[in-house]
């Protein structure tokens, strides 16, 4: 995509406006959320070939209420008003919004009328859509029709007589609007003739091709975890600039069993990247010995690794980027009202908390893409499943994961304890259903019996949870046969475990973790 064209989403405070970016990319077509006071000249300069305006929660007649910048309206660009988006598109010229009394809410059918729009094609009659507003359309301005009526009466999408400008009461974007992304796909390629190029190996290209004349000469380095943003990155970087980008994998002490081996072996050895591979346990262990609130450990593991990263950057030289894995909704900041802009992108998200004074710039190569997203260039560039299939693991690793004091020993029970754990969910095939699962050594014996003699032994929790985005997750429903078998060699094959539990708390009011 060497001139991209961008589905602009401006944000008039809709809970839903990741959503729609995220629904007009599922049709390969590049969206981006813009603030809804953007100008029309920005638009233009950054090549926008559509318009959709998000609900919000505002009533447009509030005062401080988002408003619309009337000379979008003048430069030829479509526009699809979604809820609040319609009433602003309604307000605008010349027509009027009434507060209804109970409004519509869930579930609703609509039908057309007045004819044929491209809106509508393949649109079935009295298809189910969901609604979400207290406010309705109460008269059009004279170049307004309506298109479509719901089965309470209530005016459900407007079209334009002569302009590509459109307006739905319902969401699209939700999925219990059965043909929401037919609506999306007739408004992108009907209406605005957009074309499905957002692909991954177009991504793949554009980002190579910018890599490579940005570094010019120089050489980078990039922070490695084996996490899939970070070894999709690592990819990236090298497709484009080859050994002039230096990867840093430190370890902590407090990885996985065998992570360091499998992290070598398939992005070193198996895509051939320069990884520089630091054994800093040691130091790690010695900052973190005695200590036992969960923030400390937190704040000692990343200034430790701030250190340890500057170093080994310097060590290596003449470097003059970092390179780092941030992704869209990192620099996506909900503003949460609906007086200023609700969307602010911020200069550039310090993953890292990496100090001010590092005399790198920064290279964010996915700092457009969502997650999923990730995972479809990573496969197109090659990396293994295994990378690309992995649960989340945070910076800290299992040093939030051992309550209590951080001792060798415990490290070892609590890395056994939850490969075991990991081996037996991708056994069963329950590995993929999960985002996350992993153990937790909490710091308490308990009595046992195991063949006729009594124990005292350490207790391991299991958790694991269903999530989209880690906001918010809901406890798994393991298989008890795979919750027997998971406690059964637990506490057979991990010396020092004798009784095993399972976390059934979601998020909230839990966290994922437990420190
Ligand atoms: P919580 O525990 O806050 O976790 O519900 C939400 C998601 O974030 C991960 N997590 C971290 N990731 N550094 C990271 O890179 C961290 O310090 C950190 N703390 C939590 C967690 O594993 C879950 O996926």
């Amino acid at each position: 995509m060497s001139i991209k064209k961008t589905v602009a989403i401006l944000d008039f405070g809709s809970q839903y406006t990741q959503l729609i970016t995220r629904r007009v990319r599922e049709h390969h077509v590049y969206s981006e959320i813009f603030p809804f006071t953007v100008s029309p000249e920005e638009l233009q300069e950054q090549g926008v070939e559509a318009i959709i305006l998000s609900g919000g929660p505002a009533n447009v007649y509030k005062k401080n209420a988002p408003t619309l910048n009337q000379n979008l309206l003048n430069i030829n660009i479509p526009i699809l008003g979604i809820c609040y988006g319609l009433h602003l598109l309604v307000n605008t010229t010349g027509g009027t919004i009434v507060s209804s009394g109970s409004g519509e809410y869930g579930n609703a059918r609509i039908n057309r009328t007045g004819g044929q729009s491209q809106l509508f094609n393949d649109i079935p009659e009295n298809t189910q859509v969901w609604m979400s507003h207290g406010d309705e359309i109460n008269e059009l301005g004279p170049e307004w029709k309506p298109i479509a009526i719901s089965s309470n009466g209530v005016v459900a999408a407007i079209q334009h007589i002569s302009r590509p400008f459109f307006g739905v009461q319902f969401h699209p974007e939700v999925i219990h609007t059965t043909d929401g992304a037919t609506f999306i796909s007739n408004f992108l390629f009907n209406v605005c003739g957009c074309r499905p190029n957002w692909t991954p190996s177009n991504f793949i290209n554009n980002a190579v091709k910018e890599i490579t004349e940005k570094v010019g000469d120089n050489e980078l380095v990039c922070g490695l975890s084996g996490g899939v943003d970070s070894s999709v990155v690592a990819t990236l970087l090298h497709k484009a600039i080859g050994t002039r980008s230096h990867c840093i994998f430190i370890d902590h002490g407090m990885l996985r069993k065998e992570e360091v081996n499998q992290v070598m072996g398939s992005l070193r050895t198996g895509l051939g990247l320069n990884i520089h591979h630091f054994d800093h346990s040691k130091n790690f262990l010695q900052k973190l010995n005695n200590v036992i609130d969960p923030e400390k450990k937190r704040k000692i593991i990343g200034n430790e690794f701030i250190h340890s990263f500057s170093e080994i950057a310097k060590n290596i030289g003449n470097i003059h980027y970092l390179a780092q894995g941030t992704l869209y909704p990192d620099i996506i900041e909900s503003g949460g009202n609906t007086v200023g802009p609700a969307v602010k992108i911020k200069s550039h998200h310090n993953v890292g908390g990496l100090p001010d004074d590092m005399p790198f710039d920064l290279i964010e190569p996915l700092k457009e893409l969502f997650k999923d997203e990730v995972r479809l260039v990573g496969r197109e560039l090659g990396l293994p499943e295994f990378v690309l299939n992995r649960h989340p693991f945070p910076g800290p690793g299992l040093a939030v994961r051992i309550i209590g004091k951080i001792t060798i020993e415990r490290l070892e029970i609590l890395q056994n304890a939850d490969h075991i754990f990991i081996d037996i969910l991708k056994d069963t095939g329950e590995y993929d259903k999960i985002w996350q699962a992993f153990a937790v050594l909490i710091p308490i014996k308990t009595v046992g019996v195991m063949g006729d003699t009594r124990t005292y032994e350490n207790l391991i929790a299991l958790r694991a949870v269903t999530s989209t985005d880690g906001m918010t997750a809901e406890w798994y429903h393991l298989p008890y046969d795979v919750l027997d078998k998971c406690s059964n060699r637990i506490v057979n094959e991990v010396s020092g475990i004798n009784r095993v539990v399972y976390d059934i708390t979601g998020k909230p009011p839990g966290t994922i973790e437990w420190e």
